[in-house]
């Protein structure tokens, strides 16, 4: 079980059309959380057609801390479906719904953080996107619940450059937390035209994740174009499963290795 935070450099690699494939075919119940300071709603608007969350998401989660509610146990409350009818339940938390809100949520990253961890203790995976890396980084107290942070990347050398300017702050960031949390990049589009080792090589950093691009499967996604019929079944959907199953093997084969030093200690 884990929490993952996917970020980026600027230039938009497509963290969230990313972060959305990995919920719709996640192996385990999901959590997909909206926690962009840059809102954009894109996954309101697009892969929900628009659907009114009815406050519910990151706003319902202000007025809860602010009425002195615990997050711990209603979070889920807050939440929307991003599928029906499917054993594996899919959630999605919407983000911000005014760009000034985002500066309430500096004392209220780290209870939201605390209420993930909840989650992820009740067998609820939660994948976070996060947006950019801003000036300061990412909020530390979403760092300090994640199980791995995903640096999403394209393989051009306009995207690597901008991930070369932004990563060290992540780096630094995961380093001066009390926890061991791995830091990962994510690639959309490997081989156009750099490719994954060469990348790893050049970051330092190994790459947990690969999708490949494809405009049709993005476009239903993030841009609200309509569904085809079993579009789950399809190519880029059965490679995001792929590597969705990957992603949480990994972290979690980290997270027991991690576990079992502490223990040893
Ligand atoms: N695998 C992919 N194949 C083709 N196009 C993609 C893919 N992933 C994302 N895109 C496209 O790239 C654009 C940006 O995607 P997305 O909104 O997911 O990026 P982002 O990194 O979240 O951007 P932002 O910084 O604005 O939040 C969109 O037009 C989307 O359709
Ligand atoms: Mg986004």
């Amino acid at each position: 079980m884990a929490v993952i935070i996917l970020t980026s450099a600027p230039g938009a690699p497509g963290v969230t059309t990313t972060a959305l494939a990995l919920a719709l075919t996640w192996p385990r119940h999901v959590l997909l959380a909206d926690c962009d300071r840059d809102p954009s709603q894109v996954v309101l608007a697009g892969y929900l057609r628009g659907m009114d969350s009815g406050g519910r998401g990151l706003p319902s989660v202000a007025q809860a801390q602010r009425e002195g509610r615990p997050l711990d146990d209603e979070l889920w409350l807050h939440t929307l479906p991003l599928t029906e009818d499917e054993p594996i339940e899919r959630r999605f938390l919407a983000g911000f719904a005014q760009p000034a809100a985002v500066r309430l949520f500096d004392t209220i990253w780290s209870r939201l953080g605390e209420a993930f961890d909840v989650l992820d203790g009740r067998g609820i995976d939660v994948l976070v996107d996060a947006g950019r890396i801003g000036t300061n980084g990412l909020p530390t107290g979403l760092l300090t619940s994640a199980d791995a942070v995903l640096a999403v990347t394209r393989s051009s050398l306009r995207s690597l450059a901008a991930l070369r300017l932004h990563l060290p702050t992540v780096k630094d960031q995961l380093g001066g937390l009390p926890v061991d949390v791995p830091l990962a990049i994510g690639i959309v589009g490997p081989d156009q035209p750099y490719g994954t080792r060469d990348i790893e090589k050049q970051f330092g950093v190994p790459a947990w994740l690969e999708l490949p691009l494809n405009a049709r499967a993005a476009g239903v996604l993030t841009e609200g174009e309509p569904e085809p019929r079993r579009f789950g079944e399809q190519l880029f959907m059965g490679r995001a499963r792929a590597q969705a199953k990957r992603l949480s093997e990994l972290v979690q084969s980290r997270r027991a290795t991690r576990e079992e030093l502490v223990g040893r200690v």
